[in-house]
């Protein structure tokens, strides 16, 4: 039987950490494992505590290579949290032969990305958006066309170094090699998004425990990434405050009978709640919507913010697509939808396919959750061998290495020459 390629995902999220495991064949994405653990060690989708972060994955991890039957050594990441930042930036560059040839598309980006970075952030990706030749704008791949002056428009993601080396000192000690952080907003979009949207204008909102991720497309580019601090377990903790009931209660009667809009629920309804005392309760269930329809109301105004910081820029979206966990309460698709004028539907992850794998049988039916969007991003990432990759790649590279030397040195294990940036963080650890 012909073998594919093996490609790990691993979503370190702030209520589960999802492993993936797939085969990559034909150009066809098989799910073979997955496994689940719950988070404990993040706080708004940064690792507050490696022990029981590096446990977590362990857990993760080991499942999805009981069921895939493969042993996981090198994953792709996800990274989110409010440390998070993105802006454009620009760069240009002579054509020195007659076309444009790849080496010119790398020097464009690499001028776009000579830009200032504080010493304690660290630049993750930087895209192409758009490319300009002589002054036509509009052109997404260059390359083979006639011109003397290439411009390019770059989105620049950078992220405060010392979240960004947790995270790669927690997948280490888990046994595990990181071969790319990608910020969760563009892997739940690899997941969710069709071309269309990103050529029409897209913003992917993907609503977690703790951040709410935000990617803007337009022209089938990347424009604008931002990463909120408020996700759905501030709606369970006011729901926790507000019934004087403890966490897991919440959580349950969010799950079962939450809604972002008070005036959605049957004014006749009630709910069991137990108590902290053990007691069971009998409460109007719109007791629940009156204490989150605020927070669901603060969380959507923010993302219009978002929104309307890239709209200041001409750019016109059609409309919204919600995704992770929280995207499942009930109304808040239309509670969105009101708030930011946009037509708004929930993104199920898609792109994958686990049927022809016997003991895997199962997976695609808990995958079909807009919860698992990341992790299947992060897959259809890492499956990804198309022109936009080969243009950074070497970058990436470059970024990864330095990284990985971090980490080697803070493990004692490297003696490279980094800079006064590490004396810095050696003393941090
Ligand atoms: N049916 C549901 N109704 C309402 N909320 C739900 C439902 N199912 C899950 N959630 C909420 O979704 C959130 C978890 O979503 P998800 O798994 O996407 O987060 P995460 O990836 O762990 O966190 P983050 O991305 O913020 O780091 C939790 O707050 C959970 O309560
Ligand atoms: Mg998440």
């Amino acid at each position: 039987m012909r073998r594919g390629s093996i490609i790990a995902g691993l979503d370190v999220g702030t209520t589960k950490i999802c492993a993936l495991v797939a085969e990559v064949l034909d150009n066809k994405i098989n799910i073979l494992g997955m496994g689940s653990a719950p988070s404990t060690g993040l706080r708004k989708g940064v690792v507050i505590n490696i022990e029981s972060t590096v446990d977590s994955i362990k857990k993760a991890v080991a499942m999805a290579e009981t069921a895939a039957g493969v042993e996981i050594r090198s994953v792709y990441v996800g990274i989110a949290g409010g440390h998070i930042k993105g802006f454009e930036s620009y760069g240009a560059v002579g054509i020195r032969g007659k076309e444009v040839r790849p080496q010119d598309v790398e020097r464009a980006i690499d001028s776009a990305s000579v830009v200032y970075v504080p010493l304690d952030r660290e630049v993750l990706h930087v895209i192409p958006t758009e490319f300009m030749l002589d002054g036509q704008d509009g052109i997404k791949d260059p390359v083979g066309m006639s011109g003397v002056r290439l411009e390019v428009k770059v989105h620049i993601v950078t992220g405060a170094v010392s979240s960004v080396q947790n995270l790669l000192k927690c997948c280490e000690r888990a046994g595990l090699e990181v071969i790319d952080i990608v910020l969760e907003p563009i892997a739940s979009a690899e997941a969710v998004l069709t071309g269309d949207e990103k050529d029409l204008g897209v913003a992917l909102i993907d609503i977690g425990g703790g951040t709410t991720d935000i990617a803007i497309y337009r022209d089938g580019s990347l424009r604008h990434t931002a990463v909120l601090a408020l996700g759905g377990n501030h709606f369970t903790s006011d729901i926790g405050i507000g019934l004087r009931i403890p966490v897991l209660e919440a959580e349950r009667v969010k799950k079962k009978y939450g809604c972002a809009i008070t005036g959605m629920v049957d004014g006749t309804a009630e709910m069991d709640v137990t108590g902290a005392d053990k007691q069971v309760r009998k409460i109007p269930r719109k007791y629940i919507a009156e204490i989150i329809q605020p927070r669901c109301e603060e969380l959507t105004e923010l993302i219009k913010r978002e929104i309307e910081s890239v709209s200041a820029k001409e750019l016109g979206l059609s409309g919204a697509v919600l995704t992770g966990g929280a995207s499942l309460l009930e109304g808040l698709d239309r509670l969105v939808e009101a708030d930011l004028g946009l037509s708004v539907r929930i993104g199920m992850p898609e792109g994958i396919k686990t049927k022809h794998i016997p003991h895997a049988s199962g997976i695609e039916n808990n995958l079909n959750n807009p919860m698992y969007s990341t992790g299947i991003g992060l897959i259809l990432h890492g499956s990804m061998n198309g022109s936009q990759r080969v243009f950074y790649g070497d970058m990436f590279n470059g970024i990864f290495d330095r990284m990985k030397e971090w980490v080697g040195n803070l493990f004692g294990v490297n003696g490279h020459d980094l800079r006064g940036k590490t004396v810095t963080m050696k003393q941090r650890v």
